[in-house]
């Protein structure tokens, strides 16, 4: 029995220690309620800055129109196709929509691989693939005599001038096609379709972000969904603006979504006190160093590595295996976010993180095993963090646009790392709470996430469009 107590007091000192030590290493890692709180209120400062006719060529948070006015109200009616591109994996997808008393969606769909070739070299090859892959599709499901709309989810910031149109401002994420800079993505993927003119009838009305995917998918199910989020591969957020306070387009009546491209914020110094040194070199080892830097802090294409950073500098300085620094710890991208999220599942985190340690090539001890578990949690705290920031922001927004003293919203959230790391959401929501006690927030999961929403898009236009032409 005493055996026992010792070792129970053996191993609560342990973890002490170690988590001390962490949280010492890490202090700048840690925010409190009150820099969250500056956060919240220098995006509102961007939102509003991207926003202005005059601020928005020099603002860093693009606050792009979708040209998405309505949300489903349920009486949309067809079969849509819809393309994913730009999120975890390449889908397409067929979506039939029907009334029948109830809203009904039955859904096919079918992954590609996205070879690092095709996502990083010429652009045309792009969109052949991708043509390729959506004729591959229609034969399988025998679609080929088909004439269907088609609504392509494209999670890159585009300027829209209108539903069908999407002119690419820049490449983020792992993506990086040459020749597609400053062109309309539609025209591209339209010209590369004429190559399977017998088998591929198809029209592409409208283009849209994955953020508006997830809050159309949401709001399918939930029309007080006015906001979505997605915390994958990268991150962004999307809601609805009144027009009068969208001096890009044209018109005052109604309410259009707007994509924040959230990710963008801090590109201009705006976020220099909080970075860190693992924010600043892990930027200068990726595709686009100087951009994206918040996104860089919160999603899924970047934990893993600021772990791996966090790992590397501790060993080097003594404070980890023994000094030891394994080959393997030096090599770029070998620790990745499933890493972290299996390292802090509640049960069977500290095994996972001793299994995947020693397959680094590491021999970690408990107090390696307990003290790399802690760098996960606060790497990973610090983007639900902000995160939380952003979007607290967004809600602020919206409560002052409607001038209520209590706003009642949905957010529509997906997103490999929400969906995956196991105390994620339940953080989130925590903290976004805690931030914003005047909103009553319900978080949705995207149930089939984004790409749905596409086809929700394009149903609502093909039905705005046989409406006009009765
Ligand atoms: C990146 C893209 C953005 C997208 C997000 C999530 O931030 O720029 O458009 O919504 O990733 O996929």
């Amino acid at each position: 029995m005493f055996a026992v107590h010792l070792l129970a007091f053996y191993f609560t000192k342990l973890k002490e220690d170690q988590i001390k030590k962490v949280d010492r290493f890490l202090y700048h890692m840690r925010l409190s309620d009150e820099t969250l709180l500056d956060i919240m209120a220098r995006f509102q400062a961007e939102m509003q800055k991207g926003l202005g006719k005059d601020t928005n060529p020099t603002a860093s948070v693009k606050m792009l129109p979708t040209f998405v006015r309505a949300i489903p109200d349920g009486s949309e009616n067809g079969e849509f196709l819809s393309l994913d591109l730009g999120g975890s994996k390449f889908r397409v997808l067929k979506v039939q929509v029907s009334e029948e008393g109830k809203r009904n969606v039955q859904m096919e769909s079918q992954f590609y691989p996205t070879p690092n070739e095709i996502i990083r070299g010429n652009g045309t090859e792009l969109f052949e693939y991708v043509a390729d892959c959506l004729a591959d599709f229609m034969k399988t499901k025998e679609l080929t005599k088909k004439k269907l709309p088609l609504g392509l989810t494209f999670s890159f910031p585009c300027k829209q001038t209108k539903l069908e149109e999407g002119i690419l401002l820049s490449w983020t994420k792992k993506f990086k096609a040459r020749g597609v800079l400053g062109t309309d993505v539609v025209s591209s993927l339209t010209n590369a379709m004429k190559r399977h003119q017998q088998d591929l009838d198809v029209d592409i009305l409208a283009l849209v972000n994955d953020t508006v995917g997830t809050m159309m998918t949401c709001a399918y199910d939930d029309p007080y969904c006015e906001v979505g989020v997605i915390i994958g591969t990268g991150t962004n957020a999307c809601y609805m603006e009144d027009m009068s306070n969208i001096d890009l387009v044209e018109g005052d009546e109604g309410r259009m979504c707007i994509n924040t491209e959230w990710g963008a914020f801090g590109d201009d110094g705006a976020l220099e006190d909080i970075r860190t040194e693992f924010d600043r070199e892990l930027d200068l080892g990726s595709l686009n160093p100087g951009k994206q830097l918040f996104e860089k802090m919160i999603s899924g294409l970047y934990l893993g590595e600021l772990v791996r950073l966090i790992l590397l500098k501790m060993a080097k300085a003594g404070l980890l295996f023994g000094g030891e620094k394994s080959s393997a710890l030096h090599i770029k991208g070998k620790i990745e976010t499933r890493h972290v999220a299996a390292m802090e599942r509640y049960k069977e985190g500290l095994a996972n993180t001793r299994e995947i340690l020693t397959d680094l090539g590491l021999e970690p001890s408990d107090a390696d095993c307990i003290a790399v578990q802690h760098v996960c949690t606060i790497v990973s705290f610090r983007s639900a963090n902000l995160c939380a920031a952003a979007l607290a922001a967004i809600l602020t927004r919206l409560r002052e646009n409607k001038k209520l003293v209590r706003l009642r919203t949905t957010v529509g959230m997906d997103g490999t790392l929400y969906k995956i790391h196991p105390q994620y959401p339940k953080r989130l929501h925590k903290v976004v709470r805690k931030l914003v006690p005047n909103c009553d927030v319900r978080f949705l999961l995207s149930e089939s996430g984004s790409t749905k929403g596409a086809a929700m898009v394009t149903a609502v236009a093909s039905r705005v469009q046989a409406q006009r032409k009765q």
